[in-house]
């Protein structure tokens, strides 16, 4: 079978759930990286054993790469992905597509003209649990959505931002708990609702973290077309990393569900459950709230490259949640 080459722009804190399995998976062979920090690139490169760039078109010159992962901060994502799309090569995005709608627009006409995949990492739709209350609801057992709620109450400390050059910053981040963490839940609900919004009503705040400008709590109401009724409620001023829940209420009962497990109870008394999936790989500085079902998707990515199966997460898909995520922000108001 032919392997993609693949690089991997941004060696930083999420770089390791891109780096592993692209070395490890069959449909793979992971070449280059580049991170701007020359030490960090040749750091990752030696641990890898591959070549370590500090200018991602002299990579992209050099290499012959058919996919690269996007691992940098949101401002960069497009407009390196499009740099990418436009010499041909597959682009495997980090969350968020962009830190406005426009440019991730942009990005999917982008690749659409040179004929390239789009894909955009939202993992967590691969966790067992996400997939027990999916199929739960698409083959119509659970029934009707008719209200869901999502609550994320996570620790990001001042250290956090302040070891940082672009986190916690409208210019470089995008904003703060909204586009950054809460966007996982968020994306849950809105992909297994599976509908167009009606209306979105919510307001932000910086409640704690005089460091930083951006929003660290934020709450609201979304209506979608098909008539569910979706609260939110995220912060980062909580004293520890809590699981996220998300609740649906159905005509035919009601699901529970983190990133972990899912409970769902029927009206007639019946139950499912799903945990984390067994066997899974933990690797060396990966985060428990991140999961670690990034190989997931990144190997359904390299199928759909290969043209063996047709890419589940496009940018095109993931328009529909960056849609609602900039809408919160015009919104909340806060965003200049
Ligand atoms: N899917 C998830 O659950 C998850 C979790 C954490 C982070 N992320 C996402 O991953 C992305 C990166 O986050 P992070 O926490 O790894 O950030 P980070 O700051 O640790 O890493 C970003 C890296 O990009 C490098 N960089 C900056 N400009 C560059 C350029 N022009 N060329 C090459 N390298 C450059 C930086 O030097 C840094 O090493 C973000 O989009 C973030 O939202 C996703």
């Amino acid at each position: 079978m032919k392997k993609l080459r693949v690089g991997i722009i941004g060696c930083g804190r999420i770089s390791v759930m891109h780096l592993v399995p692209a070395q490890k998976l069959e449909q793979s062979q992971l070449v280059a990286c580049c991170d701007i920090r020359k030490e960090l690139a040749e750091e990752t490169a030696d641990k890898y054993g591959i070549t370590p760039y500090t200018d991602y078109t002299e990579m992209l010159e050099k290499e012959n790469l058919d996919a690269v992962h996007i691992c940098l901060p949101h401002y960069l994502h497009v407009p390196v992905a499009m740099d990418a799309m436009k010499r041909g090569v597959h682009v495997l995005s980090e969350k968020p597509m962009s830190i406005d709608y426009a440019s991730a627009e942009a990005a999917v006409k982008c690749a659409e003209e040179n004929n390239v995949l789009y894909g955009v990492i939202f993992q967590c739709r691969y966790n067992n649990a996400t997939r027990l209350v999916k199929n739960a609801v698409a083959s119509g057992k659970l029934g009707k959505i008719i209200s869901a709620r999502s609550t994320l109450t996570w620790k990001r400390s001042d250290d956090y931002y302040n070891d940082s050059d672009w986190k916690g910053t409208w210019d470089k981040e995008g904003g703060g708990v909204v586009i950054d963490q809460a966007i996982h839940s968020i994306d849950l609900v809105t992909w297994i609702v599976d509908s167009e919004v009606e209306s979105i009503s919510g307001s932000m705040a910086n409640r704690g973290h005089k460091i930083m400008i951006v929003e660290d709590s934020a709450e609201g109401l979304i209506t979608f077309k098909n008539g569910v009724r979706y609260g939110y409620y995220c912060m980062n001023n909580y004293g520890c990393d809590e699981p996220i829940e998300i609740r649906l209420y159905c005509e035919n009962g009601k699901a529970v569900f983190s990133y972990d497990d899912a409970y769902i109870t029927y009206n007639d008394g019946t139950t499912e459950e799903a945990h984390q999936r067994e066997n899974t790989e933990v690797y060396e500085g990966g985060k428990d709230y991140w999961g670690f079902q990034h190989i997931l998707q990144i190997e359904q990515f390299y199928k759909a490259c290969l043209g063996l199966e047709p890419l589940e997460i496009s940018g095109k898909d993931a328009l529909r949640t960056h849609k609602i995520i900039c809408e919160i922000y015009d919104q909340g108001g806060m965003r200049k």
